[in-house]
């Protein structure tokens, strides 16, 4: 077993609750790229958007990575819906992609504005389509292992990582 695990997937796919199931059950540390880049930059994502644009935010994503391979063993990661299409993930560890359909990431977060309105990416939803087309070949590309979340649980889908890894 590589020493990270790292999840990958458009926004909304779970990547965050999976990732802390995932690492309570195998007792790893959880980190998550969106919060580690809020924390160092003191800001939301939403504010890093708005104020230095959405070319900032990539190289920040980028910087991180070097920064995680660098220092991070040992540890379940989940990143935001652009972190997963980078060159090199596999080198920081396994790399797993959490596949959705978009119709159902949408129906998924539509019942819950907050989710919506913390995510400028998906201000625009035929935009947001385009984008989850021009991704969803990248991330197969990108991953270790493939699991298709449509229907399944959190704690399912946890379980099934845990057992193919
Ligand atoms: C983004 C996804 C978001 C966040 C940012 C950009 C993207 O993370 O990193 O809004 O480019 O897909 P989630 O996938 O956790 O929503």
């Amino acid at each position: 077993m590589k020493s990270n695990i790292i999840l990958i997937g458009f926004m909304g796919c779970g990547k965050s609750s999976v990732a802390r199931a995932l690492a309570k059950k195998l007792e790893r540390i959880c980190l998550d790229t969106d919060a580690l880049i809020e924390q160092s930059q003191n800001r939301k994502i939403k504010k890093i958007f708005s104020a230095q644009g959405e070319a900032a935010f990539r190289k920040m994503e980028k910087e991180l990575l070097k920064r995680l391979k660098a220092s991070v063993q040992n540890a379940v990661i989940a990143t935001g819906g652009g972190f997963g299409v980078q060159k090199g993930l596999k080198k920081l560890g396994l790399v797993v992609y959490l596949k959705m359909e978009f119709d159902e990431i949408l129906s998924r977060l539509s019942g819950d504005k907050k989710q919506l309105k913390s995510r400028p990416l998906l201000k625009d939803l035929n935009a947001a389509k385009a984008l989850f087309n021009a991704r969803a070949g990248l991330y197969e590309k990108r991953a270790n292992l493939i699991i298709e979340v449509k229907n399944k649980s959190v704690k399912e889908i946890a379980k099934e990582i845990r057992s193919k890894i």
